[in-house]
């Protein structure tokens, strides 16, 4: 047994170690996902029209992890009502607040998800999204994703089908270069913050959510084009009716 001084090691970049060694290796990595990043196609902007006005402490008490997938659609209304209440820049006076906190301010946690969108706007194809809280804009990243490559991202295949499937992705640039190794500890507790305000957001607005440790980084972050040590996926979660 070593010692805690025997612990400590002297190097710096250790969370890079760490992170490489503490990932669900791919199980068929060898298999190259043919994957497609779109390029010009144009934001979809969110409109914030109401605030969640459900109390905690009963938005609290019902919260629980339910794994029922509804492969319902979704239409952009409440689609816009889950991601701008629980994430987004809420005051800009002084500096932009947002709805998590973020260690130094440095936010390091990006936000993508999958989704079937109701055909209430044509446009709004099956696909990847990023969210962006600075514009409350979602734009399609990649196309919708095969059963192959959810496959090989996740262990409990069903979650494949769910209404809304959410990667948290780091990117451990800056919260490293401010604080070295700890700044890595930080970036994943902001990924707990955020996704914590997704699982309250989800429970208030009478849809449910259930948090994602068991997928392959190595395959999600080859899905969403990240290298994988400075910017990887660090958490999954999946939201339905
Ligand atoms: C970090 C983390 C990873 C999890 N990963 C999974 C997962 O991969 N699959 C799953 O079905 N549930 C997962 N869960 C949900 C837990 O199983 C669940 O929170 C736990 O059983 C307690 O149940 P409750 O959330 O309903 O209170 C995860 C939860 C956390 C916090």
């Amino acid at each position: 047994m070593l010692t805690w001084e025997q612990l400590l090691l002297d190097k710096d970049d250790l969370w890079k170690t760490f992170h490489l060694n503490s990932r669900i290796p791919s199980w068929c990595s060898e298999k190259k996902i043919n994957k497609e990043i779109l390029i010009n196609i144009p934001p979809i902007h969110l409109s914030f029209e109401e605030k969640i006005d459900t109390p905690l402490g009963e938005v609290l008490m019902k919260r629980e992890s339910s794994r029922k997938i509804s492969k319902a659609s979704i239409n952009l209304k409440l689609l816009s009502r889950l991601l701008i209440n629980s994430y987004c820049i809420r005051d800009n006076k002084e500096h932009p607040v947002r709805t998590a906190p973020s260690a130094g301010a440095l936010f390091p946690i990006e936000i993508y998800f999958h989704c079937n969108l109701t055909k209430e706007y044509p446009e709004f194809l099956p696909g990847i999204y990023y969210y962006c809280p600075d514009s409350l804009t979602i734009t399609r990243y990649t196309n919708n994703m095969s059963q192959p490559i959810m496959d090989r991202i996740l262990l409990q295949k069903e979650l494949a089908n769910s209404t809304l499937l959410f990667f948290l992705v780091a990117n451990f640039s800056k919260p490293t270069a401010k604080y070295g190794e700890r700044g890595y500890r930080f970036t994943l507790l902001e990924a707990g913050h955020i996704a914590q305000n997704f699982n309250l957001v989800a429970t208030a607005l009478g849809m449910s959510c259930v948090n994602i440790g068991g997928y392959s980084e190595e395959d999600a972050n080859h899905l969403l084009n990240i290298d994988g040590l400075i910017s990887s996926v660090v958490y999954m979660f999946s939201i339905n009716f």
